[in-house]
């Protein structure tokens, strides 16, 4: 830790890379001051744009720089598991992105060897943090709809950024396991983390089956203890950018938020301005430009929150163990979505590699 701050070494250079960069820079308690990645222009380019003074072509060598309190995985999902190990050995914390891990045996190993290595595992979802949602489950929690029997939660775009989301080799998934994850997190976190009882989920590829076996539109039902009921959709096969957004439904009230409408400028433009908000085809036409994109997601909150944690100011509020009920949720979505049946849980089958493999050739006898 140095001035203060706890240093940030970020695997991975490209696009969430960029985004826990430049959350880190605005937040207060932490600072980036490594980044390793293999792919030598967006390493030097990500260094470059915020001034991070080392640089590695391999993450191990940047597990040895006692400048980094903390790594940040930005890296494709089937990596998440060896990295968290590597880092946890090496004594750095860890900031894992979304879904935690391919399978369950994976989370475990990243939970258990995290705690006995007497590190943080903390979980990127940003949701937790996310400034709408957030006054959503204020107002909840103070009574405001009385008893919250349902909650949703939807993310849908047009697909992904990146190639390596469309094969499952390296995603363990489609969008069930991309965004779904969003959902189900946001689920258990808003109801006050009741212990998940069972699933009925049904997915199928409807757009992108020329490019990937994944999924490309999701729906799931979460049946959490006590009766209260989590609604999870996802979309990559949704047209005109990205829509977010949230429904909570109680006794007494309901809320609803969307991520961007509200935050954002309706918007005509002929020629088109600076940079399109996430996953927007493009700024000419009618677009809906929003402000401070990075704050309405609840990035910067929650990295400057993972910062604190490390200092011991704040108790973490997303940690593995999140990322592992999370885990167990999507194996038995894809369960259900592949057996046509209501999933219950524990649902631990041995020896599955990818969620998605469920979806294709479901468990028997469980
Ligand atoms: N929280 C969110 O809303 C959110 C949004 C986007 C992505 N993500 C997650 O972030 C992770 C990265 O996704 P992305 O969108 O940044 O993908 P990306 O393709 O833009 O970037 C992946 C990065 O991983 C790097 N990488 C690959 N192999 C590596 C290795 N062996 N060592 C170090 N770096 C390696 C690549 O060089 C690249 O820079 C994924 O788990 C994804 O699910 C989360």
């Amino acid at each position: 830790m140095k001035d203060g701050k706890v240093g940030f070494g970020i695997i991975g250079s490209q696009f969430e890379a960029d985004i826990h960069a430049a959350s880190i820079r605005m937040g207060r308690h932490g600072d980036v001051v490594a980044v390793a990645s293999p792919t030598r222009a967006h390493r030097e380019e990500l260094a470059q744009r915020y001034e991070i003074p080392a640089v590695y072509d391999d993450y191990t060598a940047m597990l040895e720089d006692p400048a980094v309190d903390v790594v940040t995985i930005a890296a494709p999902n089937v990596l998440h598991c060896q990295m968290t190990v590597d880092a946890a050995h090496a004594g750095k914390h860890v900031v894992c992105e979304k879904p935690l891990a391919m399978t369950i045996e994976e989370a475990d190993l990243m939970v258990d060897t995290c705690r006995t290595q007497g590190v943080h595992l903390f979980y990127a979802e940003e949701l937790f943090f996310t400034p709408k949602y957030v006054k959503a489950k204020e107002m909840a929690d103070q009574g405001a709809f009385g008893r919250v029997h349902l909650v949703k939660q939807s993310e849908m775009h047009f697909g992904p950024h990146a190639d390596w989301f469309w094969d499952v080799e390296r995603s363990g998934g489609g969008v069930f396991m991309d965004m779904g994850c969003h959902g189900l997190a946001f689920a258990h976190w808003f109801l006050g983390r009741p212990r998940p009882v069972a699933i009925t989920a049904h997915m199928g590829t409807y757009v992108h089956g020329d490019k990937t076996r994944g999924e490309d539109h999701s729906f799931a039902v979460v049946e959490f203890d006590g009766g209260v009921i989590g609604h999870v959709e996802d979309s990559w096969a949704r047209r005109g950018g990205m829509d977010d957004r949230i429904e909570v439904y109680g006794s007494e009230g309901v809320t609803y938020a969307n991520l961007h409408m509200g935050n954002a400028l309706p918007t005509y433009s002929e020629h088109g301005y600076g940079y399109a908000v996430e996953k927007a085809p493009s700024t000419q036409g009618w677009t809906y430009p929003v402000f401070e994109e990075l704050w309405n997601y609840g990035f910067p909150q929650e990295m400057d929150h993972f910062a604190a944690a490390v200092k011991g100011l704040e108790e973490p509020q997303a940690t593995g163990e999140d990322g592992r009920v999370v885990q167990e949720l999507l194996l038995a979505g894809y369960q259900s979505a592949g057996s046509g049946r209501r999933v219950a849980l524990p649902f631990r089958p041995p020896g599955v590699r990818r969620p998605i493999d469920l979806l294709f050739a479901p468990a028997q006898d469980i």
